[in-house]
């Protein structure tokens, strides 16, 4: 087990026609040419840790899980593992193990083998050189006698010692995956949770020091994937490896990750503990991709500190927001507000009066899409009590729960932080 540690990692791709690199981002490496995918990546994942990278698709994050493998070259930065700087390091030196969203299982093998594989040839190369001559020679034979028998039934099987690790540890695996009873199987003969579960099963086996999983569960069903999420994070927390866990899918990263790694178009938006992710986004557009629906956004304008002011509504923020607001006074702003923290009202001056659009009553909750009646272009979405009585083309109005509410720079999107001891 290690922590791992990415610094000023960047990767550039040659670029086709028609595509540039961002020259005007502030982290555009300047030796790079090309397109760069990766820009400036800082990342350390302590030891044990579940890192989580979630971004939308096309981010980067397979990128840095591959290059973290070393089956990609970085343009320029380290990576280390430890105290070990790997980035020259061949990807057989590196000790992790990936799980890919293909699963990349070996057709022609069995269960037993696609798992033994990986230890096969982690085995074979310290007998090699533990041995003398004559000692290799007796080995050959060895191996020979028990590749020929590995077909046979149990009882006809030569085992040499190597086999007998090798045959102990894709048990223990098994059994820890619950996956014993399918060993003689082949690939095509299994469902696609079990394949998974193969997979993860593979990566295990060689016990490294770090696990790297690329959208491992998105070729299974809504059903599958839920149970399949809780059991790697049952794992993992079982294992202690350090892993980091690649997904698009914010409702797994909010639910496996101990720390959560928000990626956009090459770089970092923010690193977290999901519900800080959540509560406190670094900026707009963390705070709209975390969450489903996504947080909704209204321009808005500062009056005397705390004063909110908008064509169809004026409020008064909390005391908190006292000091993080001063420099603001006049200015313009972008007010945040979720779903779930959006509830029908009376008609009042502090409450938004929206017409209803679409109804979406999920048994648990209802969900509402409504626009502002005279901003017919702001969207608004609200989560509801799943007895609410609301239709389509009804006029409502909305009230915001004060404490909830986040506000942003206008042009930068950052996030306008106030202090939450002041509460
Ligand atoms: N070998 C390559 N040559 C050129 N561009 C590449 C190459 N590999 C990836 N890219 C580009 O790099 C960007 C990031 O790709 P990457 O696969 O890392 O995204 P991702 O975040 O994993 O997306 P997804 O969620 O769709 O898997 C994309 O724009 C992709 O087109
Ligand atoms: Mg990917």
């Amino acid at each position: 087990m290690a922590r791992v540690v990415l610094e000023k990692v960047y990767k550039s791709f040659p670029s086709r026609k028609g595509e540039n690199s961002p020259e005007s981002s502030p982290n555009a490496n300047p030796k790079a040419s090309g397109v760069n995918v990766l820009r400036c990546i800082n990342l350390a994942v302590e030891d044990g840790e579940f890192m989580v990278l979630v971004g939308p698709s096309g981010c980067g994050k397979s990128t840095l899980l591959r290059i973290l493998a070393g089956l990609e070259e970085l343009t320029a930065g380290n990576i280390y593992v430890g105290d070990r700087a790997i980035n020259t390091l061949a990807p057989k030196e590196r000790d992790m193990a990936m799980v890919f969203q293909n699963y990349a299982l070996y057709p022609h093998l069995t269960v037993y083998e696609n798992i033994a594989f990986g230890l096969r040839r982690m085995y074979q190369p310290q007998e090699k050189v533990s041995q003398t001559w004559p000692d290799r020679v007796s080995v050959w034979g060895k191996q020979l006698l028990s590749r020929s028998t590995r077909s046979l039934p149990p009882q006809l099987q030569y085992l040499s010692p190597t086999d007998q690790t090798i045959r102990d540890r894709v048990r223990t695996v098994a059994a820890l995956l619950q996956i014993e009873n399918l060993l003689h199987r082949l690939p095509k003969q299994l469902s696609g949770g079990q394949k998974q579960r193969v997979a993860l099963g593979r990566a295990i086996a060689r016990s490294p020091q770090v696990f790297l999983m690329d959208e491992p569960l998105s070729n299974l069903d809504a059903k599958l994937r839920a149970e399949t999420r809780s059991q790697i994070v049952k794992l993992q927390r079982h294992l202690q490896t350090t892993t980091i866990y690649v997904t698009h899918d914010q409702t797994e990263a909010m639910t496996m990750g101990d720390r959560i790694a928000v990626m956009n178009q090459g770089e970092i938006q923010q690193i977290a503990h999901p519900l800080e992710l959540y509560n406190q986004p670094a900026n707009r557009f963390v705070a709209e991709f975390i969450g489903s629906p996504p947080m909704n956004f209204l321009s808005v304008d500062i009056k005397a500190p705390l004063l909110i002011t908008h064509p169809q509504f004026r409020l008064t923020l909390p005391e908190t927001w006292l000091e993080a607001l001063r420099p603001y006074d006049g200015r313009s702003l972008l007010l945040g507000i979720r779903p779930e923290h959006l509830s029908l009202g009376p008609a009042a001056v502090k409450n938004l009066e929206v017409t209803v659009d679409l109804v979406e009553a999920l048994g648990n909750d209802t969900y509402i899409t409504t626009h502002l009646t005279q901003e017919p272009e702001t969207v608004l979405q609200a989560r509801l009590p799943p007895d609410t009585e609301v239709i389509v083309g009804e006029t409502v109005w909305l009230s915001m729960n004060l404490e909830k509410i986040l506000m942003f720079n206008a042009k930068t999107g950052n996030a306008i932080r106030f202090d939450p001891l002041l509460k």
